[in-house]
């Protein structure tokens, strides 16, 4: 997948599209619209890759909630979500992305992600609603370190 995308807000009347996919592959889907959360479907030329969130505290972020619907994955839509997300990240002046995952977790080291403790996470990480109850405790995290300029960005969190 090449060419520009577009990273658009959802509005409050496309959530139940995003909690519906959510809820398919059993991702926390019960708590998007609470405070703090943002959410984006992210568009190429021929058309939609998928959709990412990020919760914001501070300098740090937890990305939560990347989907691609399932006939289009292993093309390199996931990557594009998590680029666009990041680059939105950035915009956001977060400094760092951390995530929790139970069966992505190859997928986010690929591109650029590392696997962390949970307890190295920041306070604020850790009080989220994910770390604290709606991801298992067998839920991988993981982090990388964003770039101070979204420009050049190639999906892997690199310039
Ligand atoms: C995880 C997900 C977003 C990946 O989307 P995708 O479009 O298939 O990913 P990409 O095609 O961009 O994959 C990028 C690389 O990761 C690899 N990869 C993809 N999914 C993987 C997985 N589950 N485990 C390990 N590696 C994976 C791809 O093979 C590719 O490797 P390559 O660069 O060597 O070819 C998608 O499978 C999905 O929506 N899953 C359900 C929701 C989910 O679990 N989200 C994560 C929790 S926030």
């Amino acid at each position: 997948m090449t060419g520009p995308r577009t990273a658009t807000p959802l509005a409050e009347q496309d959530l139940p599209a995003l909690a519906a996919l959510l809820a398919l592959e059993g991702l926390p889907n019960q708590d998007i619209t609470a405070a703090g959360r943002f959410f984006w479907r992210v568009d190429a030329l021929d058309g939609f890759l998928g959709y990412g969130g990020l919760e914001v505290y501070g300098r740090d972020g937890l990305l939560r909630s990347v989907v691609v619907p399932p006939e289009r994955r292993r093309k390199g839509d996931g990557c594009a979500v998590v680029d666009a997300i990041s680059r939105e990240a950035v915009a956001l002046g977060l400094e760092r992305l951390w995530l929790l995952t139970i069966g992505a977790a190859g997928f986010f080291e690929r591109i650029g992600f590392a696997r962390a403790e949970r307890a190295a996470a920041p306070p604020d990480i850790r009080a989220s609603a994910q770390f604290a109850g709606l991801c298992p405790g067998s839920a991988v995290c993981l982090r990388r370190d964003l770039v101070s300029t979204a420009a050049g960005m190639d999906g892997r969190g690199k310039l």
